[in-house]
């Protein structure tokens, strides 16, 4: 069915169904309670879901430039180009020395000859190109060891036209057995969003290299290798609660042996252990061979990321079982110790004292405060009784060393179904603190979903809605978009969620980020490309949400019911105590536009007007793009109050947001 019948015959349907009072709801008010508060909102309400898929890490926020920076992907040159003039077997080897490093094993050895300028060039072509800014700052650098010193190492950035547009020389200064680093920095003069890096080297001699890198200086905070300050910064403005990381699937890996271990994530870069990413191969219609995890956002990164905009951190961490669209591998329960061993060693590294033995790691890379860790995933998208089997092994442990802790547990890849009923009972049953609930489901799910969890029980297990998005086609279909009809559907579907924020803790739509020429999955809540970012259509719904989360449900309602579809109206409000306001969230899902009054009960003194922010087009197909980055986005302006009462004329396919000083 096309989108807009869909919403015609929807709301031709509810407008039959409800003939007899169709008159009644016209003259009734909106009415809120300000003063009768129904449940709390927790602060983690609105958050994010990180994942390194669609190239969201390396090739994405992790700002490093060049691609198989350390030659240890499958194919230990993949992303270089070796070029020699005349050509002679051998001016460039890889080597392993595996016995003394086995994180890092490759490394490449440079055999020169009297080389200048033309002789001798390796071309790295960065993940689909380099973004390089005009003026900006760039810091090449590498390890290296030689046995004499006089070679020199020239790099250049190239655009397009093979022009080069930045340039520097530098002559490692070091000789011996030992591995050192030599770094160099230089200006870009020029723009270019598919630059490359080119290398090349005069003298004669031998060098090793290794860890040849390059990175803006604009990274988020200036933090030297450090992430993309845009696409943080798009985050950030979200002010999202918390922050899952990092997945999602690649927490689970194809087999046990490409699981995520956070342990491996720690330290100096050199020193992480790179792993294929399992969205390499994960999709046949979507293949991204160069696709690895070089962690060189890891961990700690993401503790302190989480720091800097004001989230909570969200680790999720492998239970013993690799995922089951894949291997299903599973780690028998007399060996599940060292799973168990790395949650209770991740609390200590992010809560431990300094002086703990993994709170001792955390301060030596910089961050001898705690990290604050209150929460934590055991499993991502896992089920069945292997699963539960394995979940109470992990409550157990980490109960019984911190009782206050929270854990997210998995109640599957769908929110219904045999897995999902069966694990929603296991899981009630072993009084799970948070059950992960996911929605990849059609934009009409999600409208006739607004009131799922009306009447899910309070006082047990609360939910996550830990990964959704609305899909324009269908689940891994490369059709999908973001479009406005998911936005807004999701925006219906979220004025449930606030409204049973008594249940609901935490929501976060998924995944977050995709590159324009490498992802893999679709729709994703911002796009990248090697220079730009923007927020979708659903990224301006999930902000609304986010910056106007107020503290305390208020009921709203039409003719004594929850707005959950009533001639085509979702509603949610809440009253925000540090602010000492109101807000309520009207969709209008219809083509029409719609007049309504709200009566603001139990409300003294209101000022003359309120704010007005709406995110609407008639168009639901609309998107955003890197040329429209706020297409469909967020207009501000004012809003009459009169006594107590407010005539808000919601506009067709809207989501309005009014809030008021109470
Ligand atoms: O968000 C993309 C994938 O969808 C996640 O990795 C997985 O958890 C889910 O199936």
């Amino acid at each position: 069915m096309n989108i807009q019948k869909f919403f015609t015959v929807s709301l031709f349907a509810t407008a039959l169904l409800s003939h007899s009072f169709v008159h009644a709801q016209k003259k009734s008010d909106l009415v809120v309670k300000i003063n009768t508060p129904v449940a709390d909102i927790q602060p983690t309400m609105w958050g994010v879901f990180f994942e390194d898929i669609n190239l969201g890490a390396d090739g994405g926020i992790y700002a490093e430039l060049v691609k198989n920076r350390s030659f240890e992907f499958f194919k230990p040159l993949m992303g270089w180009k070796v070029d020699q003039q005349p050509f002679k077997e051998g001016a460039v080897t890889v080597l392993n020395r595996q016995g003394s490093n086995l994180a890092n094993p490759r490394f490449i050895r440079v055999s020169l000859n009297n080389a200048v300028k033309g002789n001798l060039s390796m071309t790295n072509e960065g993940f689909r190109g380099m973004g390089i800014k005009k003026d900006l700052r760039y810091d090449f650098s590498f390890m290296y060891r030689q046995a004499a010193t006089g070679i020199i190492i020239h790099a250049e950035l190239i655009n397009a036209k093979n022009e080069i547009i930045g340039s520097a020389a530098t002559s490692p200064a070091g000789a011996g057995e030992d591995w050192k680093k030599q770094s160099v920095s230089f200006h870009s003069a020029a723009t270019e969003s598919k630059a490359q890096l080119r290398i090349w080297f005069e003298g004669t001699g031998v060098i090793d290299m290794d860890m040849i890198s390059l990175f803006p200086e604009d990274t988020w905070k200036k933090r030297p290798g450090g992430m993309r300050a845009d696409m943080i910064q798009l985050l950030a403005d979200m002010k999202p609660g918390f922050i899952r990381f990092p997945g999602g699937c690649i927490v689970e890996g194809f087999d046990l042996s490409q699981r995520y271990q956070w342990k491996k994530t720690l330290g100096p870069v050199e020193d992480r252990q790179l792993l294929i990413n399992r969205w390499n191969f994960e999709f046949a219609h979507r293949p991204t061979p160069d696709y690895f995890q070089t962690f060189g956002l890891g961990f700690f990164e993401y503790f302190q990321l989480a720091e800097d905009i004001g989230a909570e951190p969200l680790p999720i961490l492998n239970c013993g079982m690799a995922c089951q669209f894949n291997s299903a591998e599973l780690v028998p329960v007399d060996k599940l110790d060292p799973y168990v061993q790395d949650a209770l060693d991740l609390i200590e590294f992010a809560n431990g004292d300094a002086n703990s033995t993994w709170g001792k790691v955390r301060s030596a890379m910089g961050h001898p405060a705690p990290f604050n860790l209150k929460m934590m995933g055991v499993g991502n998208e896992n089920w069945g009784p292997q699963y539960v089997e394995r979940l109470k092994i992990f409550q157990k442990a980490i109960k019984g060393k911190y009782p206050e802790f929270k854990l997210v547990t998995s109640s599957g890849t769908d929110p219904n179904g045999d897995r999902f009923d069966s694990l929603n009972v296991a899981l009630r049953s072993i009084k799970a603190d948070i059950i992960d609930e996911h929605y990849y489901r059609k934009p009409e799910w999600f409208l006739a979903n607004a009131k799922r969890y009306d009447n899910y029980p309070r006082n047990e297990s609360k939910i996550f809605g830990g990964e959704y998005a609305a899909q324009s086609d269908k689940t891994v279909s490369i059709d999908n978009k973001n479009n406005w009809l998911t936005a807004i559907s999701e925006a219906a579907f979220m004025t449930g969620l606030e409204r049973n924020a008594g249940v609901v803790s935490m929501a976060s739509y998924a995944p977050l980020f995709a590159h324009i020429d490498g992802w893999q999955w679709t729709p994703d809540l911002i796009w990248v490309d090697n220079l730009r970012s923007y927020g979708t259509t659903d990224y301006y719904v999930q902000k609304l949400f986010s910056t106007n989360k107020g503290s305390k449900v208020v009921p709203i309602t039409l003719n004594n019911e929850v707005i959950a579809g009533q001639d085509s109206l979702y509603a949610s409000a809440c009253t925000d105590i540090a602010t000492n306001e109101l807000i309520i969230k009207i969709v209008n899902a219809s083509a029409k536009e719609q007049s309504n009054t709200l009566s603001l009960d139990g409300a003294k003194n209101l000022g003359k007007e309120g704010k007005l922010i709406i995110l609407q087009t008639n168009d639901l197909n609309a998107v955003n793009s890197f040329d429209q980055p706020n297409f469909v986005s967020p207009k501000e302006s004012t809003i009459a109050i009169k006594g107590k009462k407010i005539n808000l004329i919601s506009q067709p396919y809207s989501f309005s947001v009014i809030r008021v000083k109470i």
